[in-house]
């Protein structure tokens, strides 16, 4: 059985990551690892260096070794490197976050996500453009400029309303689709040279993109560059207290590299000279999602960013993360018996969708083909691939429908009300669901 219990001992995580960084020569070698929110690495209390209640930073949830998720397998090149997958907290400014081991050049030169693979997410970017060109009063003078602007599909809503767009995209093959479309892209990651090359904005955009940044503060710092006096930045966000409360550990990957609750967020963005003043809340995007805005000038927070904020310090702190860690081996025994059962009856079970996310909750659970005949997807650019590590091939939902399962486990779980509903048929016919957060359940019709 793959799933095992947290076995962290500090100084086989710290020889490890010692080892890491000296191979990338990202870090300067140091004892300490620094949090990416406050730069912090341990408190000078003295002591045994190795004591873990001298450090800033401690391990939390040991995922163990994982696959990249993203990094879908074609049928001949079978190698998808493991890495470990470790979650620190920080004590100086609470952020939840990975150390920074995986070379980016492997996550993000060929990716597999496009936003506009769903419809409930195109929906969400048009309103999205809309509120934002009202709120701001966007005009064809304004330039919008969208950081890991994906195939497009944000900026598209944008030009529509009229605005001028730049997409800063560095996944080559999602930003030629976006070229495709009329979205003017640059594919270069976004950073200080790049910014001085551009012209200052009213408006930065950046969706699920804070998560992936590396150097988190020269990231924000960019961002305070190139806006303009009177500007905002409008991002998006997994709210980490939603990943928590509904155990879905499966958003833990490499490539996502913070947790973000608002407290360690708006301490950094206050440090690079931007103020979050306003939020809102979207439950029903990837989990529990916040839009965050924040202005180079300062304004009294809004009610909501008070009020998410105070709710955090229970759900989103250490203890809060200590049980999550201590939830999450439960339930994966838990999701795995369930589908063992099944087989032992007899049931034909097969994935629905292959998100990133799969990677990390198959093959955690150790839920490989012997339980699961395949995934199906409907992104092109997955079909006919592997889901890594535990080598589950991906098909087209047209091929998945001349060989339907009696269940699906619904590896797509954040987009349970589009997939249910469209659905119906298999529902109607018997078929069922297995969902497996914030608890494995069933559902039928
Ligand atoms: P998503 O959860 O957006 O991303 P991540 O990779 O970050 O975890 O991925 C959802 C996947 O599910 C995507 O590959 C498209 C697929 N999908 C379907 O196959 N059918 C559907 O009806 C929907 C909504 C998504």
């Amino acid at each position: 059985m793959p799933v095992r219990r947290s076995s962290i001992r500090w100084e086989m995580v710290e020889i490890e990551l010692r080892g890491a960084q000296f191979r990338e020569a990202k870090h300067a070698m140091s004892s300490w690892l620094p949090c990416r929110g406050c730069g912090l690495s341990d408190f000078p209390l003295g002591g045994s260096p190795w004591s873990p209640r001298h450090r800033a930073m401690v391990p939390m949830v040991d995922l163990g070794n994982l696959p990249l998720a993203n990094r879908l397998l074609s049928v001949t090149s079978t190698s998808n490197a493991p890495y470990p997958l470790v979650v620190y907290y920080c004590h100086n400014c609470a952020l939840i976050q990975l150390a920074d081991l995986v070379p980016r050049t492997e996550m993000f030169t060929d990716y597999v996500y496009l936003t506009s693979a769903s419809k409930t997410m195109m929906e969400h970017f048009d309103r999205y453009a809309e509120g934002i060109t009202r709120r701001l009063d966007l005009t064809a003078k304004d330039r919008v400029l969208d950081v890991g602007s994906n195939d497009g599909t944000l900026l598209k809503a944008f030009q529509r309303r009229g605005a001028r767009v730049l997409g800063i995209e560095p996944a080559r093959n999602v930003a030629s689709i976006a070229e495709a479309a009329g979205v003017p892209t640059l594919t270069n990651y976004f950073d200080l040279k790049l910014a001085k090359r551009l012209e200052k904005v009213r408006l930065v955009t950046a969706n699920n993109i804070l998560s992936h940044v590396g150097s988190l503060r020269d990231f924000l710092a960019t961002v305070a560059h190139v806006l303009r006096p009177n500007g905002l930045f409008v991002f998006e966000l997994p709210w980490v207290a939603d990943v928590l409360r509904n155990n879905s550990f499966d958003m833990i990957y490499h490539e996502h590299l913070s947790y973000f609750g608002l407290k360690p967020l708006t301490r950094a963005l206050r440090e690079e000279g931007l103020f979050l003043v306003d939020l809102e809340y979207y439950p029903s995007i990837h989990g529990g999602t916040f839009r965050g805005f924040a202005s180079p000038s300062f304004e009294e927070p809004s009610h909501l960013v008070k009020e998410m904020s105070a709710r955090e310090e229970k759900e989103a702190d250490f203890w809060a993360l200590r049980d999550f860690s201590e939830r999450v081996p439960k339930l994966a025994h838990h999701l795995r018996d369930m589908l063992l059962s099944l087989k032992k009856e007899g049931k034909r079970i097969a994935g629905y969708g292959a998100p990133a996310k799969a990677t990390i909750l198959l093959n955690y659970c150790g839920i490989g083909r012997d339980i699961l005949d395949y995934a199906s997807d409907t992104t092109p650019l997955k079909q006919g691939k592997l889901i890594p590590g535990v080598k589950i091939p991906v098909v087209s939902p047209e091929l998945a429908r001349t060989k339907p399962p009696d269940y699906y486990l619904l590896l797509a779980w954040n987009f349970r009300q589009e997939i249910l509903a469209k659905e119906r048929e298999f529902l109607d016919k018997g078929g069922r669901f297995v969902v497996p957060f914030p608890q494995p359940e069933f559902v039928d019709s």
